[in-house]
This record gives C-alpha cells, sequence and structure tokens, in this order.
C-alpha cells in the first residue's frame, strides 16, 4: 500500500505558465530554469513538458549531464558554468551551453583543446554581488571570449536581479540602468530578467528571459499569490487524516506542548511532517485544507505528522485527504507562515514522498 502523503504534479499548469511568461515578455525568448530537480518537482518530467521553451537552464555540469542521459535535447544551459576545465569536453560532447561568470573559467576556456567551441554566455555583476565579472572588466573579458577558438559566435551578456520581487524597489532600477549601459555597443544578445523582471519590470526583458518559480506557479513578488497575476500551481502537497482525538481542555499537543487546547477539542493527526518537507517553523494557526475548508495547525511540526484543530469540522474522519498546499492554499501562504519563501517549500519535498504526475 502506498502512504497518503503525495505530491501531485500538475502538467498542464506547467504549460499554462509558461504561456503566461510568453505573453508577459512576447518578443523575448525564454530560457526555462529547471534546476535543482526543476524547483523538487522532478527535473526530467518537467523538461519534457517545457519542450516548447527555447532552452533551459540548470545550475551545473551534473544536472545537465541527467538531462541528456535521460533523452533530453533542448538547448540547454549551465547557469555556474564549469567548476573544474575537465568539464568543457563535456561541455561540447553533451552541447551544452555555458555561463562564464569568473576569470579562472575563462582561463580554462582559453587552455584548452576543444573539439568544437562552445556557446557562451557573459555573466556580469549589476548589484547581486554573487556571482559574475565587474562592469569595468566586461569589455575585455567579451573581447577574449569573442577571439578565443573554443567559444562559438558571440557571447550573450547576462546579469542577475537581487531585488526585482519588490515592485518598488530602486535597486533594480539601478541595476537595470548599469546593465543597460554596460551592454550598450556590444553587438549580441542580453539577458537579465527573472520571474520578477518578466511580470514586474517589462523594460527588463531583452532578448532572453530566465523564468524560474512562475512556471511553477509561484508569485516571486512578497504580496501577492501565482493566481493573482494569471499562474497556476504547479505542485498540490496532500496527505490524510490517520488519528482523531478528543483532547481535553488544557492538553497541550505536541513536542514542547507548544498549543494548549483551551476547550475540549477534537484534534486530527495528519501523516506529513519536516520528514516530508512540510516546514518544522510552521507556526499555530497555518491553514492546513481538510475536505477543502481551512483548519488551524496547533503545535509543533512532527518529522511523521501534523496536528490540526478540528473544532469547525467536527464531521472529518480518518482517511479523509487533506492538502498541505496546492488548489485553494498557495504555498506563498505556508511559506509565510513558517518564515521562508515558496521556493524552499518546494525543493525541500523529500524522497519518501510518492510524486503523481498528471496532465
Ligand atoms: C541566473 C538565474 N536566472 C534565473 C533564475 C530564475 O529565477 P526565478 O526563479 O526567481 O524566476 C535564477 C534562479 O535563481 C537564476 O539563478
Amino acid at each position: 500500500m502506498t502512504r497518503a502523503t503525495r505530491a501531485l504534479i500538475d502538467l498542464s499548469a506547467v504549460r499554462h505558465n509558461l504561456s503566461v511568461a510568453r505573453k508577459q515578455a512576447p518578443t523575448a525568448r525564454i530560457v526555462a530554469v529547471i534546476k535543482a530537480n526543476a524547483y523538487g518537482h522532478g527535473m526530467l518530467q518537467l523538461a519534457r513538458v517545457l519542450d516548447g521553451a527555447d532552452m533551459l537552464a540548470v545550475a551545473t555540469v551534473a544536472e545537465a549531464l541527467l538531462l541528456r542521459q535521460g533523452g533530453v535535447h533542448t538547448p540547454l544551459l549551465v547557469l555556474q558554468g564549469i567548476s573544474e576545465a575537465s568539464q568543457l569536453s563535456l561541455a561540447v560532447e553533451h552541447d551544452l551551453q555555458l555561463v562564464v561568470h569568473h576569470m579562472s573559467q575563462l582561463e580554462s576556456l582559453e587552455q584548452s583543446t576543444l573539439a568544437t567551441p562552445v556557446k557562451v554566455w557573459l555573466k556580469f555583476n549589476t548589484g547581486m554581488h554573487r556571482l559574475g565579472f565587474s562592469v569595468d572588466k566586461v569589455e575585455s573579458v567579451f573581447k577574449r571570449l569573442v577571439g578565443c577558438d573554443n567559444v562559438a559566435n558571440s557571447p550573450v551578456l547576462m546579469s542577475h536581479f537581487a531585488n526585482a520581487d519588490d515592485r518598488e524597489d530602486a535597486r533594480t532600477v539601478e541595476q537595470l540602468a548599469l546593465f543597460n549601459s554596460t551592454v550598450r555597443g556590444q553587438d549580441t544578445e542580453c539577458s537579465v530578467a527573472n520571474s520578477a523582471g518578466i511580470l514586474g519590470w517589462p523594460e527588463s526583458h531583452a532578448d532572453w528571459v530566465r523564468p524560474g518559480i512562475m512556471l511553477y506557479g509561484v508569485s516571486p513578488f512578497g504580496d501577492v499569490h501565482g493566481a493573482d497575476v494569471g499562474l497556476r500551481p504547479v505542485m498540490q502537497f496532500e496527505s490524510r487524516i490517520v488519528a482523531i482525538n478528543t483532547q481535553p481542555r488544557g492538553a497541550r499537543i505536541g513536542y514542547g506542548g507548544r498549543y494548549t487546547c483551551d476547550s475540549n477539542m477534537p484534534v486530527g493527526v495528519i501523516s506529513a511532517g519536516y520528514g516530508d518537507g512540510y516546514p518544522r517553523h510552521a507556526i499555530d494557526g497555518t491553514p492546513v485544507l481538510v475536505n477543502g475548508q481551512r483548519v488551524p495547525l496547533v503545535g509543533t511540526v512532527s518529522m511523521d505528522m501534523i496536528c490540526v484543530d478540528l473544532r469547525t469540522q467536527p464531521d472529518t474522519r480518518i482517511g479523509d485527504k487533506v492538502i498541505l498546499w496546492g488548489n485553494g492554499l498557495p504555498v506563498e501562504e505556508i511559506a509565510m507562515h513558517a518564515q521562508t519563501i515558496g521556493y524552499e517549500l518546494l525543493c525541500g519535498i523529500t524522497q519518501r514522498v510518492e510524486f503523481v504526475y498528471s496532465g
């Protein structure tokens, strides 16, 4: 018998969300970001359904190889590029495009002998201060790449936003101005927009957009949910009620006794906990859908279980279905109750959870 805790993945929602990205950025080409196991949704399955994107992006060469070994032929971009020179020949063999963000990667390219040149994306820093060449190096690095026999065509120029999820943040305006002034005069393609850029900063679209989180139906903005910007949730994380106990007034529920019952009350026990990827930091009152109705979490999340207050749902029975996030309960809302972001919750579903694909 399979366990009750499952992640249902709606592939038709992925296609819909890709079409939203296309509609928002109609003149740009799309790099669909499916790193980290497609934000926890299953990289191969998502790669297959996203074959309508112009390119797919992963973080590492190892992720790219998993896709190629899985029969994915879509153009592939490696966002961190190579981590050692020996990966260059793998990039050639498997037709990978590489981000070049550091002098060590440029030197590896210049010092290697490759069977065929690789296509590269030159990444520079406009304010994220994580990866990328400083703007004063871009012209010289670009020239070296163009002059390098191991590099194909013209490198794409790219940067990454640090704060675009806040539509009021002046730092994005500054990043964009620096991006535009740096790429001006270089006769090549450019890319800077992530999901927040696509949805909130149309002036950032350029030649290639790089949606990640929006493809999974989640809003990149703190103040709205995916549905508010026309997206459909892809993952539904669900389980079942495995016990219902009437607890007396004054009973303290779960580890540490965080929640104290203020009346005699039915408490439902659900077969999902942090061992499945439900966030341990979820506070009392975090909503859970029991038979489509919201009830509050009570007590600290355990490894395999959570408890809910069933006073408003007295007809609930053992075996009834529970939605932890998904349709009717955005993951953004759970993330807010657990002081994190939807990205982290989606990536955190664990191996013992059964994944069921449809659509
Ligand atoms: C370079 C780069 N581009 C695009 C994305 C996609 O970002 P988002 O998921 O916010 O759309 C990421 C994700 O972190 C990234 O690292």
